[in-house]
């Protein structure tokens, strides 16, 4: 079996992850915050601990504002729904935006009567758009940091930036990036950073998570039991209790921890494995007639993924035939993100994604290659 769909979930996991999961779960599954005895202070320690690595890995100067939640989504819907809204405010996000921004978004446009505009990035000058749409009452800038559909960067740093000089505070969406790229809050000037464990960090299902730099005010959207401070009826002040209702899924933070390591001993890589391996992939997809590529073209900043579609064939029937008859594993359709499909004319086809990681290899993109060889060929005759 060859897994190409790595953006989606990570399949194969470093075996630190692995152990350490097991290890928790074998020797640390107590309640963490819940109790005082040995097992339950064992299993505090672990949240802790990750949550400084998190914070130290991505730039967070406080480590109680780095926040667990159980998927970048639920991250995402706490940053967007979190903030004071008032009716008229406005928000900027791109047409690259995956659903978990999307729809928070449009939910606030409906109930909350808040204006958004998505802004092309990838028709149009990314900061001179941002610029030209920022009025008196954005309060947000809201974006991912690359496409999950076609591997696009954004340029968020120099986005930030321009958002930093009107006091608009920016969040990023890292659910791609994140594992991938380098991120620092501190120097892209990111307030409030989002990101999954289990995609580009190969961490474990089950975890995501929203840090904050600095002083944003920021209201929960989920209230309940935190362990501490019982006594008050009302959902404590303190960070991160006041963002944390409900049991912490112990083991999956250890896996992410071991994950972050990882992430911080191949931060530093010139050109990491999987970005070796994608270029091969687009490389060997360009030379396949009937086979049209969609984003960045080789040797050009991108994600380990590629989007592409054969002419006239629909996405998920190509998807299909490499399962099947390939046992190659790869997504189709509109991957959550619709508004991308609309700029590229994919609405209908959908697209392939290919998606890779490091532990992806040479002989198995020979092998898809040759599987779309194969493919392309039977959709021309
Ligand atoms: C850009 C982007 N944002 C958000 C998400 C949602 O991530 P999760 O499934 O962890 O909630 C995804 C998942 O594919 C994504 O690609």
């Amino acid at each position: 079996m060859i897994y190409f769909d790595q953006a989606a979930t990570s399949f194969q996991k470093p075996p630190q992850v692995l152990e350490v999961v097991q290890e928790a779960m074998l020797h640390a599954s107590a309640n963490p915050g819940r109790g005082g005895h040995m097992l339950a202070r064992k299993a505090s320690a672990i949240v802790a601990d990750v949550r400084e690595k998190a914070a130290k890995a991505f730039g967070c100067s406080d480590p109680r504002q780095a926040l667990y939640f159980h998927n970048a989504t639920a991250a995402l819907n706490q940053a967007i729904k979190g903030i004071e809204w008032q009716a008229g405010n406005h928000v900027i996000a791109t047409a690259m935006e995956h659903n978990s921004i999307r729809r928070p978004l449009e939910y606030l446009r409906k109930t909350k009567d808040i204006e958004v505009t998505y802004i092309d990035a990838m028709k149009e000058d990314s900061c001179g758009s941002v610029m030209k749409s920022i009025t008196p009452q954005t309060k947000l800038i809201a974006m991912t940091h690359a496409s999950n559909v076609t591997g696009d960067m954004v340029p968020i740093r120099e986005i930030a930036g321009i958002a930093k000089a009107q006091q608009i505070p920016v969040l990023i969406d890292a659910s791609q990036t994140a594992g991938h790229i380098a991120i620092d809050m501190k120097t892209d000037e990111i307030n409030m950073l989002v990101f999954p464990g289990h995609k580009g960090l190969m961490g474990p299902q089950g975890t995501g998570m929203l840090l904050v730099e600095g002083d944003i005010a920021l209201k929960p959207i989920l209230h309940g039991g935190t362990g501490a401070f019982s006594e008050n009826v009302a959902q404590p002040e303190q960070w991160p209790e006041r963002f944390e209702s409900g049991t912490l899924n112990v083991p999956a933070i250890a896996g992410l921890g071991a994950a972050i390591e990882v992430y911080m001993s191949r931060k530093h890589e010139n050109v990491p494995r999987e970005t070796i391996l994608i270029n091969q992939l687009i490389k060997g997809l360009e030379q396949i007639n009937g086979i049209r590529c969609y984003g960045p073209g080789v040797g050009e900043d991108r994600l380990p993924i590629i989007a592409f579609n054969i002419e006239g064939a629909n996405s998920q029937e190509i998807a299909m035939i490499l399962d099947s008859s390939y046992n190659i594993c790869v997504r189709a359709g509109l991957h959550c993100s619709p508004l991308i499909h609309d700029s590229l004319g994919t609405l209908d086809q959908g697209i392939v994604r290919a998606s890779l990681s490091m532990y992806n290899t040479e002989t198995e993109i020979d092998q898809f290659l040759h599987a779309m060889t194969e493919i392309a060929a039977a959709y021309r005759v």
